[in-house]
């Protein structure tokens, strides 16, 4: 149970998103789906819990998300489900589920969605966060690459944000390529696992590739030498990953080598990427993604390449410097006067609202001032006045409520004067 003080609070690592912030959330989720859309992807929307299997396979057993961060509970019937910690994997499964994969291909989809990961929260790392994100199934092509890349920074640049891009390929499972690699990284941390701190010390059995992805100074340290991945890929890895720093060259989108980063997920094969941005303390990244052709295979699927990326958007507000942004006003603010105006008023909003003019109304029974005060704070070009005389006459006033100008019309002649 919550501790009586925190039981009406927000759940710890979750933020209420209140206007005028709200604003800025809803441009922002917007203007990321025309983007994906404008660039031939359609939304998919995948359940927020799914069977714990999915990620367990899927994001692998060896990963912090699968081992310590999944919100995992049974339900009534005892299976275990998981509140999604990311969009990749379901989305995958359900492109797998309904044969996408079987049909025109590429699959081309986008999501904007919550995601929820039980980290110890900091600035710019919530247990509920917003991410938007594309995943192409079907192309193993670098241009697909290289798109995905460039749709990111693209919409990062968009929001008022400079993202650095860093690169890296991490080849393919197979003992030619990644394989090999695995062998000599691993005899490379058999001989310095004195050397590594000592939570990170388990991962040279279970998952060593991990070892990249500590934050703690003695590993980070010992990584600093460990054998690269790059310096073994196989030779088509090597040509793909070259066409994919050539297509984003191409398109001039700079980018920063980054042999070491190999993401926290399990499923990444060949190209992997990640956008950082300043202002945000240790949680610099503010997206990521790559390559999982092994993705659907690992969910009981046929082999079917895929790449995307998710892009947090509670950091790129953070790294945007929390701007406010403009937003829809209503159009027509209705002042009334007395019980019939009153009654009016809220026949006039609905005829107004219908006729697809933006209109509200008193809902705190206030007198003139403080209504035409309402007036002002909502935004409206316009005021339209009914008061007792306006009644008694079957006319409305219409006040332009930036010049301050009057003009008396029919009361049946609102909506054409406001529409023309
Ligand atoms: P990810 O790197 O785990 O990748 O997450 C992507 C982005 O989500 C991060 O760069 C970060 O901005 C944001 N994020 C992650 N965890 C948190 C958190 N606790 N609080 C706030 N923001 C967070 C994925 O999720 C992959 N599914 C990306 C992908 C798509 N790969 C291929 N396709």
């Amino acid at each position: 149970m919550a501790d009586r003080d925190d039981a009406f609070r927000a759940p710890k690592g979750t933020n209420d998103i209140l206007p005028p912030a709200s604003w800025w959330w809803e441009q922002a989720r917007r203007s990321a789906e025309d983007l994906f859309a404008t660039a031939g992807f359609a939304p998919v929307e995948t359940p927020m819990f799914e069977h714990t299997e999915v990620f367990e396979r899927g994001v692998g057993q060896g990963t912090e998300v699968v081992t310590k961060q999944m919100y995992t509970f049974k339900d009534l019937g005892g299976r275990s489900l998981t509140l999604r910690p990311e969009g990749t994997a379901p989305v995958v499964r359900a492109a797998l589920e309904s044969n996408l994969h079987r049909g025109a291909l590429p699959v081309k989809l986008y999501y904007a969605s919550w995601m929820f990961r039980q980290e110890r929260p900091q600035k710019g790392r919530y247990r509920q966060f917003f991410q938007v994100g594309i995943e192409t199934i079907g192309s193993d092509l670098p241009v697909a690459d290289a798109e995905v890349v460039w749709l990111g920074a693209h919409f990062i640049r968009s929001m008022g944000v400079e993202p650095t891009v860093h690169l890296n390929s991490i080849g393919h499972p197979d003992d030619s390529c990644r394989g090999g690699y695995m062998t000599a990284l691993v005899a490379y941390l058999e001989a310095h696992q004195n050397e590594l701190a000592a939570e990170d010390r388990d991962r040279v059995t279970t998952n060593p590739l991990r070892t990249f992805d500590s934050k703690e100074p003695k590993t980070i340290e010992v990584m600093g030498n460990a054998p690269l991945i790059t310096d073994h890929l196989c030779d088509d890895c090597r040509v793909h990953f070259d066409a994919v720093k050539g297509a984003l060259t191409a398109v001039g989108v700079s980018f920063e080598m980054a042999p070491r980063l190999v993401r926290g997920l399990d499923y990444y094969t060949r190209t992997a990427f990640e956008y950082t941005a300043g202002g945000l303390g240790a949680q610099n990244a503010i997206g990521g993604g790559g390559r999982y052709d092994g993705l659907a295979e690992a969910l009981g699927g046929p082999s079917v390449p895929g790449i995307g990326f998710a892009l947090g958007i509670d950091r790129i507000r953070i790294a945007a410097g929390e701007p406010e942004v403009a937003h829809p006003n209503v159009d027509v603010y209705v002042v009334a006067l007395g019980d019939e105006a009153s009654q009016r008023s809220f026949e006039l909003v609905t005829r107004l609202r219908a006729a697809g003019v933006g209109a509200d109304l008193d809902l705190m029974g206030r007198g003139m001032k403080g209504q035409m005060k309402d007036a002002d704070r909502s935004g409206a070009r316009w005021a339209v006045i009914l008061g007792e005389d306006e009644i008694a006459q079957g006319t409305a006033t219409i006040r332009d409520l930036s010049t301050g100008e009057q003009r008396t019309v029919a009361y049946d002649e609102v909506e054409v004067e406001l529409t023309t």
